[in-house]
């Protein structure tokens, strides 16, 4: 695992998305894996930009890596209308280059054994971006006694709960209501480890003094199931992107 630091959020996701641009440089055909949330709005922004100069998008194939199980398809805080509204509104990528579990299933268990085995054909990714919890969850592998391999229905932790049922994720974006009285969801459906760990690279962002106290835990505390990010100490090439903030309590590295 290897620390990047720079100065401010913006760097951090204009260069996870010049490393997308490396990466269809090299192999135009990757499997990529792509999370939702607060921090990587910047980086799909700079991917949009990229987009607009004339990357071209047309020939990858892309992971989701997670959705809740059962929020409804109007809902905005959807990770498939996040995809839609962040990224895939904004660059060439056509409905059958995406894979998305589908929140709505009626059986949660074969929805993961059919993402899995998608997973599987398309031969895992070669790059996995990837967000963190302020638990250390990575997609919704949650912290706790064990983790699971493949992609499964995880019971969120209530610091999850709390940190998405806010429609803070998107609480600057005055376009979208999110109905704040309906109940959230208590599971998410997610990829497991091991399709986290067979990711040829990974690179993990964070930003924010949020995140500082957990990105401290990650690079320099033990590995730990209690703290799923930690394990990525132990990839063979997995970085971390981050800015100042997020990196104020480490203590090892650069
Ligand atoms: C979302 C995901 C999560 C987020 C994490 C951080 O697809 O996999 O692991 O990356 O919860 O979310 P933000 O960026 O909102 O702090």
């Amino acid at each position: 695992m290897r620390l990047v630091r720079f100065s401010e959020a913006t760097h951090v996701g204009r260069h996870a998305a010049e490393s997308i641009a490396k990466t269809i440089g090299e192999r135009p055909r990757a499997v990529l894996g792509l999370p939702t949330g607060a921090t990587p709005e910047i980086f799909y922004a700079e991917l949009g930009k990229l987009h607009d100069s004339g990357l071209d998008f047309s020939r990858l194939t892309i992971f989701m890596l997670d959705e809740y199980v059962g929020m409804e398809k109007d809902n905005p805080l959807t990770f498939a209308s996040y995809m839609d509204r962040h990224f895939y509104s904004k660059v060439n990528v056509s409905r059958q280059q995406r894979h998305s579990l589908n929140a709505l299933t009626t059986n949660p268990q074969a929805e993961c054994k059919r993402y899995e085995r998608e997973l599987t054909e398309a031969g895992g990714f070669d790059l996995l971006v990837l967000g963190i919890g302020s638990n250390g969850h990575i997609a919704f592998n949650e912290p706790g006694p064990f983790l699971t391999l493949e992609t499964h229905v995880e019971k969120l932790s209530e610091e999850t709960i709390k940190a998405n049922d806010r429609g803070t994720v998107e609480k600057d974006n005055s376009s979208l209501s999110v109905p704040a009285a309906k109940t959230f969801p208590t599971h998410a459906m997610t990829i497991g480890i091991e399709a986290i760990f067979s990711a040829r690279t990974v690179l993990l962002l964070a930003t924010g003094a949020t995140k500082a106290e957990v990105i401290a835990k990650m690079v320099d505390g033990h590995i730990t199931t209690q703290l799923p990010a930690s394990l990525l100490q132990i990839h063979h090439d997995c970085l971390v992107l981050v800015d100042e903030a997020a990196a104020a309590g480490v203590r090892s590295g650069p």
